[in-house]
């Protein structure tokens, strides 16, 4: 065997070991991150997913209209009770909007209480005198406005406050 021969066989050995060697490299290193991430046998949209969860940020602005784009908390927003629709007594409606003019005989408007004043308009009929306090009226001596100028009572409050105007006007 000649020296080169030698040689070229130390060589060759060498080589191999060391290709070996990397080989193992290789595969131990692939297992580990194997192991540790998961990169091989995971689905790389699934791995993508999972990041982009871990680096979401905190907080997410929403623009009105604009979709809610991941299970943010929802805020119970408290269901605002309906108004409640109240109907205000005879008493209460003349109170607030009769008395001006009927506790005082303001503008000829007749007086409550004053029998005298309101003995004929009484014979109307309470039809009549519910009309004109709804509509509004003139019988020459003074102007009555429709609801006594309070467009947002109900007819039905009118009417009570009525009733309560010539009960006590009797
Ligand atoms: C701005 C003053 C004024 C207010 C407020 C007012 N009235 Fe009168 N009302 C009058 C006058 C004036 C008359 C008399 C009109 C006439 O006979 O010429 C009258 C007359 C009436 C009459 C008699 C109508 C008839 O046929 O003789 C009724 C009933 C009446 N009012 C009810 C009411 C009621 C109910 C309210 C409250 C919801 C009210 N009024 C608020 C001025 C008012």
């Amino acid at each position: 065997m000649s020296r080169d021969q030698k040689f070229f066989d130390m060589y060759s050995l060498v080589i191999g070991v060391l290709v070996v060697i990397a080989l193992a490299i290789f595969i131990f290193s692939a297992k580990i991150s194997e192991i540790t991430q998961g990169v091989y046998t995971r689905d790389v949209a699934e791995y993508q997913a999972d990041l982009a969860e871990r680096i979401r940020p905190v907080g997410q602005v929403y623009l009105p209209g604009e979709e809610q784009q991941s299970a943010a908390p929802t805020v119970e927003v408290p269901v605002e009770p309906e108004p409640v629709a109240t109907v205000m007594s005879g008493p209460q409606v003349y109170n607030k909007a009769c008395i001006t003019c009927h506790g005082t005989g303001l503008a000829g408007a007749p007086v409550l209480g004053d029998a005298a004043q309101w003995v004929e308009r009484i014979a109307q009929g309470a039809d009549t005198l519910k009309q004109h306090a709804l509509q509004g009226y003139s019988g020459g001596i003074g102007y009555m406005p429709a609801k006594g100028g309070q467009a947002d009572l109900s007819d039905a409050e009118v009417e009570a406050a009525v009733d309560y105007m010539v009960v006590e006007s009797q």
